[in-house]
């Protein structure tokens, strides 16, 4: 039995997960599901966000799907990237068809370092003339990002990996992160490489989007990246993503608990169940991940059960239903 932790969380979250686990049901999967409280909901419950028996199935384990957490989401999900030392996270940029996508042809990965750089705990400080933040790199943790960004290339069938970093400004830090880059390049003989600053990439990404198979990159130009990487294909209601560790991963839609939609059955379940598709790829499922991908395709080219965000009038059952009968 493979164990899988869940966490549905509040708002939308909730109503993913339901329809994804539903779907997933359809797989015949050798999984047991332990589910787990996080969120606004159970810290008004509970007095926690994240409390300890749910940090315990998640730790113990062998992959997590989140759904979302409301204003808690700080203490939730930043926390249990952490806790489960996630370093590595994913973003596929990939457009669907019938979708908000701005290029229709649109295929690559995102790969960015999720423990260090800017993004650390008490790295700012105030001082008399304002304020001022560290940004660190180390040998360690980008080798490993760099290693995992590699070696994602190989064994998804890419020939490419662009290493991103702004190494003609920030000398000593980017400067560090190119050099690890061509030293790991060279293990990888059979991949090519190229290094853009993060400013061209920026720019590339709108005028030459095609071209990327897979983008490496430091913690904070990841976050902006990715960000424009889910702009290039249209609407929080598709995106999904991987935070992966060495000793277990989450995946989680982008999107957050959408108040907004909550308790109305509407949300669009695509972005949830394309990232348990990432969960299946990743427990090495790929036949029944290739299988799902399929079916989300083919619902999405017939138009026929499309939620609100797509212009369809579906609930998210609906959806998700249809992307059932498909599988
Ligand atoms: P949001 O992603 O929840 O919603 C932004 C907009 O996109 C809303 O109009 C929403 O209706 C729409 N939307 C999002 N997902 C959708 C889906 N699957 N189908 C259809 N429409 C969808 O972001 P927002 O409004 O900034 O935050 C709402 C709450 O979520 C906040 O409390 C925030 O803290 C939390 N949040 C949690 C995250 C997480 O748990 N990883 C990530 C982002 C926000
Ligand atoms: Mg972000």
């Amino acid at each position: 039995m493979v164990k899988i932790a869940v966490i549905p969380g509040d708002g939308i979250g909730k109503e993913v997960v339901s329809a994804t686990i539903d779907v997933l049901d359809t797989l015949n999967l050798n999984f047991e599901y332990e589910y787990g409280e996080a969120g606004d909901e159970c810290k008004e419950k509970t007095g926690e966000a994240l409390p300890k028996e749910t940090l315990e199935i998640a730790k113990n384990s062998d992959a997590c799907l989140f759904g979302a957490a409301g204003e808690t989401a700080a203490d939730v999900i930043v926390r249990l990237r952490q806790e489960m030392k996630l370093f590595a996270n994913l973003r596929p940029i990939k457009s669907y068809p019938n979708t908000n996508a701005l290029f229709d042809n649109l295929d690559f990965m995102i790969v960015r370092e999720n423990t260090e750089g800017l993004y650390i705990a008490d790295s700012e400080e105030y001082t008399d003339e304002g304020a001022i933040a560290k940004r660190i790199i180390t040998r360690e943790a980008e080798e490993k990002i760099i290693n995992y960004a590699f070696d994602y290339a190989k064994n998804n069938g890419k020939s490419k990996v662009t290493g991103v970093h702004k190494a003609n400004v920030l000398k000593k830090t980017d400067g560090l992160f190119k050099k690890i880059f061509y030293e790991i390049a060279e293990k990888y003989p059979s991949i090519d490489t190229e290094d853009f600053y993060v400013d061209a990439t920026a720019m590339y990404l709108i005028t030459r989007p095609q071209e990327f198979e897979v983008i490496v990159t430091t913690n904070l130009f990841g976050d902006i990246l990715s960000d424009e990487g889910a702009g290039l294909v249209g609407g929080l209601g598709l995106i999904p993503s991987a935070n992966i560790g060495e000793n277990g991963a989450l995946f989680e839609p982008v999107h957050g608990s959408a108040p907004d939609i909550a308790g109305k059955g509407i949300a669009n379940p695509t972005a949830m169940l394309l990232s348990a598709e990432m969960m299946l790829r990743y427990l090495g499922e790929n036949e029944k991940a290739d299988k799902l991908d399929k079916a989300i395709i083919t619902v999405l080219s017939e138009g026929t059960y499309l939620t609100g965000d797509l212009g369809g009038s579906s609930t998210t059952k609906e959806m998700a239903e249809a992307i059932k009968k498909n599988l």
